[in-house]
């Protein structure tokens, strides 16, 4: 296991909420070794103590469930460098400070950076070089467009060198998510479920990412980003080839990735003349979300109204395979809605002996599988009492995580310090995913598709049909 943790950008917001936490979460696991140690570096002119402050702080708030003694270990074994990283020798410098260059073991650097600096410091850290077994941690947006994607691959190839993909982590946390983890243990651990997992059986699949904040203050990162970059390329849809996937043929991460991008081949994004009618882009105007009120996206603080950034985006796709040819795939996401909801809907097709008559007023069965939060799985059954016309009849499991449970960040940690890949999405895989979503960004940006408006607070914008 690696036991030097370069937190690159570690006074930034994602390090704040959500890495430390989960080094916290693995120290109270025992995951962690004794002599664990992470250096943490941004252009702050902080010092050891006052990087500790704040992580202490971060970790009251963000972690207060881990208990105090896990915190306080996690706190002892920060160390801060100062370093601009626009610069190679800050880099250089950071990679080599104090007790990092005695141990020459090896790293994980982690790019907790904004994505302008993740070409320029892996560049530079392929010309200062990694001990050997070092791995490189890069989080999203891998790439702005697939262009992009290819170039930070390339760039990536330079540093992991003769280990390959061994020695590169992309992040998506999503893969970390408890019940997104259970996906292919739901397929393959139950027969039933896997007998009717084609599209003889299964309609529509629908993967949904409403969410019920608004921008929150992130105009600087989502503004120019939107939502089919900021989550449908990435988070929906590794879930959607999770669904979509032929069950891996042995139990090795490389199955796994290749089934996964197997998947993502096979994913086919609309054709130009059906753009119009097979996505939808939107973005909010003024509403209220409960009983908060919410100013229209374009009047946003740091929105700039001309570069039509949609809130809300919908995509219909098909997997070109023997197991789905006829089932739509729909994925939706959108800020601002009514009501937060992440999750994936397996929608049956009726029965026949369901069509006509009262029957035929029954809804179908469903399959829903929440992705975020505890592990929540419903199926949507009919049944019906003496007399009475059949009807829908929900069964539900909602389990809390255990209380020994990682969060997303732990799990992605803990393969990133054990060496595992399962969690980190493949090169190709990264390269596919923005494949499937570039004809529908470039029809986006010829305005082939109109820009439709919804009220925050709605369930996105009425349905052209
Ligand atoms: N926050 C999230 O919820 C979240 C979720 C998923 C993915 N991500 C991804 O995680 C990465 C970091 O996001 P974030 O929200 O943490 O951003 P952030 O709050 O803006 O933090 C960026 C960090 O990078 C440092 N930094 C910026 N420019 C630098 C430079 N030239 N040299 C050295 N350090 C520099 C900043 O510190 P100084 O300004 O002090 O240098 C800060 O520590 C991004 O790629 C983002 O897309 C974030």
């Amino acid at each position: 296991m690696i036991r030097a943790l370069i937190l690159l950008g570690a006074t930034g917001d994602l390090a704040g909420r959500f890495l430390l936490p989960g080094l916290a979460a693995l120290e109270a696991a025992g995951r962690l070794p004794d002599d664990f140690l992470v250096v943490g570096a941004a252009r702050e002119a902080w010092d050891d103590e006052t990087f500790r402050k704040h992580a202490t702080r971060c970790l009251e708030q963000h972690a207060e469930d881990v208990p105090a003694p896990a915190r306080e270990a996690i706190v002892g074994a920060l160390r801060y460098r100062r370093g601009d990283f626009t610069d190679p020798d800050s880099v250089a410098r950071v990679l080599q400070a104090g007790e990092l260059g005695a141990r020459a073991a090896p790293l994980a650097v982690y790019l907790a950076l904004p994505p302008k600096l993740f070409a320029p410091t892996v560049t530079t850290l392929a010309a200062v070089g990694l001990p050997p077994a070092s791995r490189v941690v890069i989080e999203k947006p891998f790439g702005e467009d697939l262009e992009g994607a290819r170039e930070l691959n390339e760039l990536l190839g330079r540093v992991s060198g003769d280990a390959g993909e061994r020695a590169l982590f992309r992040v998506d946390h999503v893969l970390g998510l408890a019940t997104v983890q259970n996906l292919l243990g739901l397929r393959v651990g139950n027969p039933l479920l896997e007998a009717v997992w084609n599209s003889r059986h299964i309609d529509r699949v629908e993967v949904l990412w409403e969410e019920d904040l608004a921008l929150e203050g992130r105009a600087g990162y989502y503004d120019g980003t939107g939502a089919l970059k900021d989550v449908m390329q990435n988070h929906m849809l590794q879930v959607l080839a999770l669904i979509a996937m032929e069950p891996p043929a042995g139990a090795t991460e490389r199955d796994l990735r290749d089934r996964r991008a197997e998947a993502l081949r096979a994913m086919r994004p609309p054709p130009l003349e059906l753009m119009t009618s097979l996505t939808r882009r939107a973005r909010y105007t003024a509403g209220r979300i409960g009983n908060r009120a919410v100013p229209a996206y374009a009047e946003e603080d740091g929105v700039d109204p001309g570069r039509r950034t949609e809130t809300f985006a919908e995509v219909v796709l098909e997997v070109g395979s023997e197991r789905w040819a006829g089932t739509r795939f729909v994925l939706r996401a959108g800020k601002a809605m009514a009501r937060r909801r992440k999750e994936a809907v397996l929608r049956f097709r009726k029965g026949e002996r369901l069509s006509g008559g009262a029957a035929s007023e029954t809804a179908g069965n469903e399959l829903r599988i929440g992705v975020d939060g505890p592990v929540d799985i419903a199926l949507r059954l009919t049944g019906s009492e003496a007399g009475t016309p059949p009807r829908p009849v929900p069964l539900t499991l909602i389990s809390p995580p255990p209380a020994s449970d990682l969060p997303a960040y732990g799990r992605v940690l803990l393969d990133v310090l054990g060496g595992g890949s399962a969690l980190s999405v493949r090169g190709d895989e990264a390269e596919l995913a923005w494949g499937v979503v570039t004809p529908v960004l470039e029809a986006w940006a010829d305005d082939a598709v109109p820009l439709e408006d919804y009220s925050a607070g709605s369930s996105g914008p009425p349905r052209r049909d």
